[in-house]
């Protein structure tokens, strides 16, 4: 039995669902743990590209069984959209092909509400995706949370929808000025997406083990990224739940000796949405390079929100921090090929703070966000990557950029994607 899991090295948007795509191939069961539809997972699949928000990215694997865990918080009425997208795409999304853990908390409309209404008050916000994923997961933490298996019985579960707009109508018009939200249509339509999910769910807990137990491969999708972790990311400036491998086993409820390999997956250079900071930034001319220009999917504008991405330099410091603390065994390196073209290239292989030279990631934001890089310089490469497909084959100057950044991360790099295609990645 064994799982290998997936997770994002930097603050999100790393390239996950093209690597979990790969890795799923060798997987019979892919499985998310943590988030909800903040996630945006782009897929390419010939001239398609299809935006994976809450379905784990096995889906587009035939013979891959894929599991909402417990960990997840849900958003039913996006849920029956994004079914909808895969079926469009040729997939049809069956309960033999997806399962959903009774225990995942679901995101409900005053969650979203107030997720809006608190971004919209300048001094709070924090540039959310605003998908109610923090009121989701502070319900569920305060322990008045609904449940998926409530959906089981969509008359009920229709009453607490009810209730709890009831509830959030007071905060919004009390404390935020905010419209209200219409309780009995709202209610009418979570029945009815009830009544779609229900023959979904399932003891998912014990669907994981099963498999496990049968011998099955099971790879486990992070969302978001390792520095947007609840507990180990940039505070305030986080998302709401475990984006690190602690997230897997209480997110699945697996044993950590089931795990078996760890991947991170990390862009060849930094991007981060919304706010907190960002010690290797860039602006001006270099950032509109590296960000693109929106034109094609694969470039640096948000897949949940549309929201142009910050871009800096690879940070090596923050990278390093994130491979220890999970125990990385690989890194998948995407995008290599945007790097194509530049003279030079930096890498922060430390930061300083006030003049005091320092190695290791501070825990404190406010700290982190007046450190200052410093770089090592390496020398750029001119030829196009896209088309390689060995390592062996990489211009020099692109094979010692990897090599540089095992050596400062400690871990070897074991996949390299130079293109949006499936084909488009190198394996070592
Ligand atoms: P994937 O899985 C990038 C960021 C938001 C915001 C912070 C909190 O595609 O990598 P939230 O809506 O979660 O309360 O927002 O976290 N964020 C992401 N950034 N990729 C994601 O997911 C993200 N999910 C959340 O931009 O800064
Ligand atoms: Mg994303």
């Amino acid at each position: 039995m064994s799982i290998t899991v997936l997770l994002g090295a930097q603050w999100g948007d790393e390239g996950k669902g093209r690597i979990t795509d790969a890795l799923a191939a060798q997987a019979e069961v892919v499985a998310r743990f943590n988030g909800g539809d903040n996630a945006g997972h782009s897929i390419t699949i010939g001239a398609q590209v299809v935006r994976l928000h809450q379905v784990p990215s096995g889906i587009f694997r035939a013979g891959c069984l894929n599991i909402i865990g417990n960990g997840v918080v849900l958003n039913p009425r996006n849920l029956l959209k994004e079914m909808a997208e895969i079926e469009a795409a040729g997939v049809s999304v069956t309960p033999d092909r997806l399962r959903i853990s009774e225990n995942a908390h679901v995101i409900l409309p005053g969650h979203i509400a107030l997720d809006a209404a608190r971004e919209a008050t300048g001094g709070s916000a924090i540039g959310t995706t605003q998908r109610g994923i923090g009121f989701a997961y502070m319900d569920k933490a305060s322990r008045t949370g609904l449940r998926a298996g409530q959906m089981c019985d969509p008359e009920r579960f229709a009453d607490k929808v009810h209730q709890h707009i009831l509830a959030v109508n007071k905060t919004l018009e009390r404390d935020y000025n905010r419209p209200t939200l219409d309780a009995d249509a709202l209610a009418a339509e979570y029945a009815a997406a009830a009544r779609h999910i229900k023959p979904f769910l399932t003891n998912t807990v014990l669907t994981v083990n099963d498999a496990l137990a049968q011998g099955k491969h099971v790879l486990a999708e992070g969302a978001q990224g390792v520095l947007l972790d609840i507990d180990h990311g940039t505070y305030p400036f986080v998302t709401s739940s475990s984006a690190t491998v602690g997230g897997v086993c209480t997110g699945l409820g697996v044993p950590p000796k089931a795990i078996r390999r760890v991947v991170g997956v990390a862009k060849a250079f930094s991007t981060r949405v919304g706010g907190g900071p960002f010690v290797t930034e860039l602006h001006g001319d270099m950032a509109a390079r590296l960000r693109g220009t929106g034109a094609n999917p694969w470039d640096e504008y948000g897949s949940t929100t549309g929201r142009p991405r910050r871009v800096g330099w690879l940070d090596a410091v923050a990278l390093r921090y994130v491979a220890r603390m999970n125990g990385m065994d690989e890194l998948a390196l995407t995008k290599l090929d945007i790097l194509s073209g530049l003279d030079t290239l930096q890498i922060a292989v430390a930061y300083t703070h006030k003049g005091v030279k320092i190695d290791d990631l501070p825990q404190d934001s406010e700290t982190l966000a007046e450190c200052e890089p410093v770089y090592e310089e390496l020398a750029g490469w001119r030829e196009d990557v896209r088309s390689v497909r060995a390592f062996a084959n990489l211009p020099r100057n692109a094979q010692t950029y990897i090599a540089r950044i095992e050596e400062l991360v400690g871990v070897r790099v074991s996949i390299v994607s130079v293109g949006p295609e499936r084909d488009q990645m190198l394996v070592r």
